[in-house]
């Protein structure tokens, strides 16, 4: 879809990338119909960091999946710059999630027989104007180990080459699902700083859910979900540094 090839990220930084209006998402089990989104208005903007916080069950991945074209909502919009994602084909979401989005989760999906640099490698063979995986995986910090496999490398380290991989085809948003999941405190703030670098080198519009309050401090913006509702956002006037977290 041509339209969805169009690339907000031109705009000035506080352009609207995201426009979500309206969404519900109801999950149907057999019989039973489980809300998981009940009305989530919100914009995201141009290179902003934002932290979506909530309990277990709040709806937070199921929001992040939809803004990745992942899943679709069961009412409302969700505008990518001026294309509607709810009226996309699935060929459309396809590319859309091809050109413009990297998803990051919290199992780092690395394919263990592929080096560092092969694993990213493979993700910008199909993109449209990549990075060179060994610049995308110095930007995460781990310029001296591109030739190690997933196995020689750690927990926090591996997580970094899926960072490496999800930024390396140049995305518009960064997307990430409890990146620091299944991480200690000393391990996630490296790679919650090789995020904050490719937020700020590359002004990549972030998402980062997280069930941990003490992350928000490094945002721009905090929102809270609750039962599937924004519950609350806080504006960080002062972003504290990754480094600088603990928890
Ligand atoms: N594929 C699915 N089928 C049925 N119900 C689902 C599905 N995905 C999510 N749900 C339900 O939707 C609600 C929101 O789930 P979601 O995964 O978005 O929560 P979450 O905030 O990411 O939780 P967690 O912090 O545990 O990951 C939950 O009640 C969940 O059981
Ligand atoms: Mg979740």
């Amino acid at each position: 879809m041509d339209e969805l090839q169009q690339p907000p990220r031109e705009s000035s930084s506080n352009a609207v990338v995201f426009h979500v209006h309206g969404v519900t998402k109801i999950y149907q089990m057999g019989e039973v119909q489980v809300p998981a989104l009940r009305g989530i208005d919100l914009d995201l903007y141009n290179g902003e960091f934002a932290v979506l916080l909530g309990a277990s069950g709040s709806g937070k991945s199921t929001l992040l999946n939809i803004l990745g074209g992942l899943d679709t909502p069961t009412e409302g919009h969700v505008l990518y710059g001026d294309r509607d994602l709810t009226r996309a084909s699935e060929k459309e979401l396809t590319a859309y999630r091809r050109y413009h989005v990297g998803f990051v989760f919290q199992f780092y999906n690395l394919i263990p027989s592929l080096t560092a640099r092969e694993n990213v490698a493979v993700v910008t063979e199909i993109a449209k104007s990549p990075m060179q995986p060994e610049d995308a995986l110095q930007l995460v910090g781990l310029g001296e180990r591109i030739h190690h496999f997933p196995a020689q490398l750690s927990g926090g380290e591996q997580q970094r080459v899926a960072i490496a991989r999800a930024i390396a085809k140049n995305p518009d948003v960064l997307l990430c699902d409890e990146p620091t999941g299944a991480l200690d405190s000393q391990t996630g703030v490296v790679v919650l700083q090789a995020l904050q670098r490719v937020n700020r080198q590359l002004g990549t519009t972030t998402a980062v859910i997280t069930h941990n309050a003490g992350i928000a401090q490094m945002a721009d913006r905090v929102i809270h979900l609750a039962d599937g509702r924004i519950s609350q956002v806080d504006i960080n006037e002062t972003r504290v540094d990754a480094s600088e977290l603990s928890w």
